[in-house]
């Protein structure tokens, strides 16, 4: 017997992240591939502890099922974490839990999307979104992005162009600060800019800010939802990149009327996410380990970002750029245009190296020379010798065309 699938999954790309992590346990394979945190910065023993705790003192709660939005005293603590890292004034009502922000992102496009409605994303943009996006068959219609983010004045005309079209977008996707994947942060001018055009336009705003308190340099800036209480604007934090992303803790924060369907659509999806992970990342808040753990992986990760700085200096060929983020993951770079980086990864495979190819992240496929590098993950000697060995690779292609 044939299965018929549905038209939904026709847009999906198997993920080139998902393949690669194979290969990133290979002994001495180098990956600047996928998105993990470093294993090092993992709170083992406080989450043992807590563990242990949540079963003795909770546990016939913590094992039962959940409310579909979240634990109660989670929410809280997430409303005073956003509060005091962001600024974000919310309440309970207005936050639900979810499996990862993955989750969330997924359930955005759901509540929001119906088969062919534009988006607007970043050019390029995090690769989980536009599966997310796809797998919801939106029409994606990405805006370039430079030093200052995403260009707004582009927005604008997009927009315009749409409207006039009887296409008002469904929403503007952005990840402002330490974008995924280049490291870019949006500047407070693009920010402000962004709120007058959703205003404007009548388009709510979603701000995915998974790694906005891993800081290593520079001053922070608002979040769009801290900026304007007036704004229309769906928020996704997660605790994957400041505890740990095996407990898939994610949520999402949006006007009372938005959190009603999400809730709606999340009892057909999975009655809430684990109860026990959310007993864990509430104890976690509670009592305060997350403010112990940042500080570290800020002090971990500054130095293999400034190795992986320093290491694209010394190897990378003279007409090659990158990007110089002042905190999460990635850094994006680009070599000469007559390189593809899709092409060029099986190259850097044998070589023993991995990247993540820059059209990944780009609903247009217009990123063909670029690549996202890692820098979380390796140990410094690894990143220097990657580079190394990326730069050559790189030097070696570009060699022959020269001569052409
Ligand atoms: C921009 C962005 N959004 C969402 C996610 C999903 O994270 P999680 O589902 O682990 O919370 C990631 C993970 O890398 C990300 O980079």
């Amino acid at each position: 017997m044939q299965f018929r699938f549905s038209d939904s999954l026709k847009n999906l790309r198997p993920s080139e992240i998902r393949e690669l992590l194979k290969y990133a346990s290979a002994k001495d394979f180098i990956s600047f591939g996928g998105g993990m945190p470093n294993p090092l910065t993992f709170p083992m023993d406080d989450i043992r502890e807590i563990m242990d705790d949540v079963l003795s003192q909770y546990g016939s709660l913590a094992l039962q099922y959940g409310n579909t939005g979240g634990l109660n005293d989670l929410r809280t603590e997430i409303k005073n974490l956003v509060l005091e890292t962001e600024k974000i004034k919310t309440s309970e009502q207005n936050i639900i839990v979810t499996s990862g922000s993955q989750q969330g992102l997924y359930e955005l496009a759901k509540v929001l999307v119906n088969p062919g409605d534009a988006v607007i994303t970043e050019e390029p943009t995090y690769v989980g979104a536009i599966s997310a996006f796809d797998a919801n068959k939106a029409d994606m219609h990405s805006i370039s992005i430079d030093n200052e983010g995403m260009r707004t004045d582009v927005a604008e005309t997009e927009i315009k162009k749409l409207i006039s079209e009887g296409r008002r977008p469904k929403f503007i996707y952005t990840i402002p600060t330490f974008q995924n994947p280049t490291g870019i942060t949006m500047s407070l001018e693009r920010r402000k800019h962004l709120i007058e055009i959703s205003k404007q336009f009548d388009v709510p705003l979603v701000e995915d800010n998974p790694y906005g308190e891993l800081r290593y340099s520079g001053g922070r800036i608002p979040m769009l939802s801290a900026l304007d209480k007036d704004a229309s604007v769906v928020y996704l934090g997660t605790f994957s990149k400041v505890m740990c992303p095996g407990l898939r803790m994610g949520y999402t924060i949006g006007p009372e009327e938005f959190v009603g369907k999400f809730n709606l659509l999340k009892q057909a999806l999975d009655l809430s996410s684990s109860t026990f992970s959310q007993y864990v990342a509430w104890q976690y808040l509670k009592r305060g380990i997350i403010k112990k753990q940042i500080p570290k992986s800020i002090d971990l990760y500054r130095k293999k970002r400034d190795a992986m700085l320093k290491a694209l200096d010394e190897y990378f060929p003279e007409n090659s750029s990158w990007s110089k983020p002042d905190g999460g993951m990635f850094l994006w770079a680009t070599v000469d245009s007559r390189i593809n980086t899709t092409d060029m990864l099986k190259d850097a495979i044998q070589e023993g190296v991995a990247y993540v190819s820059g059209n990944a992240f780009s609903p247009a496929r217009s990123q063909a020379n670029s690549m996202r590098l890692n820098f979380t993950f390796s140990e410094e000697n690894q990143i220097y010798r990657g580079i190394e060995k990326l730069g050559n690779l790189v030097q070696k292609k570009v060699g022959p065309l020269q001569s052409n």
